[in-house]
């Protein structure tokens, strides 16, 4: 008999969870202004809003952890840190700092100004407000295929070539550089393949631009890369970094994600005018340059995740777990973004609650569904989070309406996957009864789904 796939790890410190009434998940829902982030995480069962900084720790970092230097200036932890980042990357600077919203902070103080244009590929929220708050412009180029959830196609988060030549050929001027989001986290964790970064590098030389990779899950898109495209089937994960990141200029990082740490992020680039031009934010808005924002200790302990998320079996792992969550929803006929992404389960909301009608937020209504159901928290990737358009102010109703539901990395195992289904396909059961969705009581100018106040209709 064949042996059946199990973990590359075992389990050596557990955390208990607990699980809570129906009418408690009422009282805290409506306490919480109707918005999972507002929760306490004490009323949560199982917990997929994110799989930023929510991962388990390895022994070997914990270890690595009481070694840390935190010396001010020049600590070793940097040192070993930026050494593994070249290593996996090839870019030889290297700027800590203490998210990857952070880095984008840093490095678009330095290059996005009022006006600017920035092209990419589903730019993710915090990037978008980075843009937006300097008045300039994110313009999406994403290959269509990603907003048809049942379209079935290995690289789904691909930019689309066309698009983003029309932008560089009608506003050059005005970009500062390219952006490619590696996994496409807004478009359901999907990868962008390594023809797609050749052809993006290809465009950028052409027009003379930069391109920046934001890089939160790079090592899952690694992963596919192996797994779908021919000519890497061979090649070891270490060896794919190598040669996407030799297609940027740039990465921002937040390391919270395939870092595997809890906290963290950093800029790194392969040319010193960028070094130069960042280190004038890093300063002031993070910390001296080795260590922007990072505790030596943590600078250590990333040093060994990134080596041990970008090897096959950490990253197969954690991957089959996701594929073992679509496989029960399958089962049940639920809709999710296809093929299933590397971080999360991308929930087609708008097909689940399709009578709940656009302007009443039915992702938002989904997510609710679900915590009430079982106390499972995920999170709105919709139009709640899309935020109104900076100039007319209109919603944004434009891409894809989903209920995200994040992994985190070594983290649950199997069986919790098994009650995430069991409560989706309750919900499922259920959906024709739900006809309305969520009114917005109140609502921050940027960023509002972290914050929004809201109040369930019907
Ligand atoms: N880029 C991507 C693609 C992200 O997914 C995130 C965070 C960031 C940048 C910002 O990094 O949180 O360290 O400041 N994504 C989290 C999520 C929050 O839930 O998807 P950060």
């Amino acid at each position: 008999m064949e042996l059946p796939f199990a973990e590359s790890w075992k389990i050596k410190m557990v955390e208990p969870i607990r699980k809570s009434t129906r009418e408690e998940r009422e009282r805290w829902l409506k306490e919480a202004d109707y918005n999972v982030f507002m929760l306490r995480a004490d009323q949560v069962y199982i917990d997929c809003l994110t799989d930023s900084g929510t991962g388990a720790m390895s022994d070997r970092q914990w270890a690595a952890m009481m070694t840390g230097d935190e010396s001010y200036a020049g600590a070793r932890s940097f040192y070993e840190l930026k050494d593994t980042i070249t290593r996996i990357t090839g870019f030889e600077y290297v700027i800590p700092t203490h998210q990857g919203r952070a880095a984008e902070n840093v490095l678009f103080s330095h290059l996005v100004k009022n006006g600017d244009i920035v092209p990419g590929n589903s730019h993710f929220d915090t990037t978008k407000g980075h843009i937006e708050s300097r008045k300039a412009f994110a313009v999406d180029c994403t290959v269509d295929e990603a907003k048809n959830t049942q379209l079935e196609i290995p690289f789904k988060g691909n930019v689309d070539l066309n698009k983003l030549e029309n932008v560089l050929a009608k506003d050059s001027d005005k970009i500062p550089f390219i952006i490619v989001t590696i996994t496409n986290n807004t478009a359901g964790g999907q990868p962008v393949s390594m023809e797609n970064l050749r052809g993006v590098r290809k465009l950028a030389d052409k027009y003379g631009k930069r391109v920046v990779f934001d890089s939160a899950r790079f090592a899952e898109n690694a992963y596919f890369i192996k797994t779908r495209e021919p000519e890497f089937k061979d090649a070891t994960i270490k060896e794919i970094c190598r040669e996407m990141f030799s297609l940027a200029d740039i990465m921002t990082m937040s390391s919270k994600k395939d870092g595997l740490v809890n906290m963290g992020g950093f800029i790194a680039t392969r040319w010193e005018d960028i070094y130069e031009g960042a280190k004038r934010f890093v300063i002031p808005f993070e910390g001296f340059l080795t260590y922007g924002g990072m505790n030596g200790r943590d600078m250590a302990a990333l040093a060994v995740g990134l080596d041990e998320n970008t090897e096959f079996e950490m990253l197969e792992t954690r991957i089959k777990q996701v594929e073992y969550l679509a496989a029960k929803l399958d089962e049940y006929g639920i809709p999710y973004q296809r093929p299933v992404g590397g971080h999360a389960l991308f929930i087609d909301a708008d097909k689940v609650l399709d009578r709940v009608p656009k302007e009443e937020f039915p992702a938002q209504r989904l997510t609710i569904e679900l915590y009430r159901e079982a106390g499972v928290r995920g999170c709105e990737i919709g139009y709640l989070l899309a935020d109104r358009d900076p100039v007319t102010r209109e919603n944004r109703f434009d891409g894809n309406d989903f209920l995200r539901l994040c992994i985190c990395r070594r983290t649950y195992t199997d069986n919790h996957m098994n009650v995430i289904a069991a409560a989706l396909k309750n919900v499922y059961d259920r959906r024709h009864e739900v006809t309305r969705g969520v009114r917005i009581k109140w609502e921050a100018e940027l960023m509002r789904h972290f914050t929004v106040k809201l109040e369930p209709l019907g």
